[in-house]
């Protein structure tokens, strides 16, 4: 079953920016990529790291605990250490609410 999940309003995130949000227990990274959304997973592949504490350069974020890229489109693991993708969430738009499509 997927539900849309409504986690933001439209302008509480500026462009080149990422924040973490909370839906149903699970940590995801909410990024604005010049006014388009992408939300992956918070959780690094590589060790954990909180991905959504990391810094966004452009369509990439980087891994606070040791640096790797991911790309926030894909989810794919970009640079090293890490080298699995994250899981990438369907996000849209709808009346100025930023939503995000979970799968359980
Ligand atoms: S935990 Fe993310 S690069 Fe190591």
């Amino acid at each position: 079953m997927a539900d849309w999940v409504g986690v933001a309003r439209e302008g509480e995130i500026e462009p080149g920016r990422a924040v973490v949000v909370e839906v149903g227990g699970r940590r995801l990274a909410l990024c604005n990529v010049e006014g388009q959304y992408y939300c992956i997973d918070d959780v690094c592949t590589h060790d954990g790291g909180p991905l959504g504490e990391g810094e966004l350069i452009e369509d990439r974020i980087e891994c606070p605990r040791h640096g790797a890229l991911f790309d926030v489109k894909t989810g794919r693991a970009v640079t090293l250490p890490a080298v699995l993708p994250v899981d990438t969430h369907e996000v849209r738009v709808e009346g100025g609410e930023i939503k995000i499509r979970i799968d359980e």
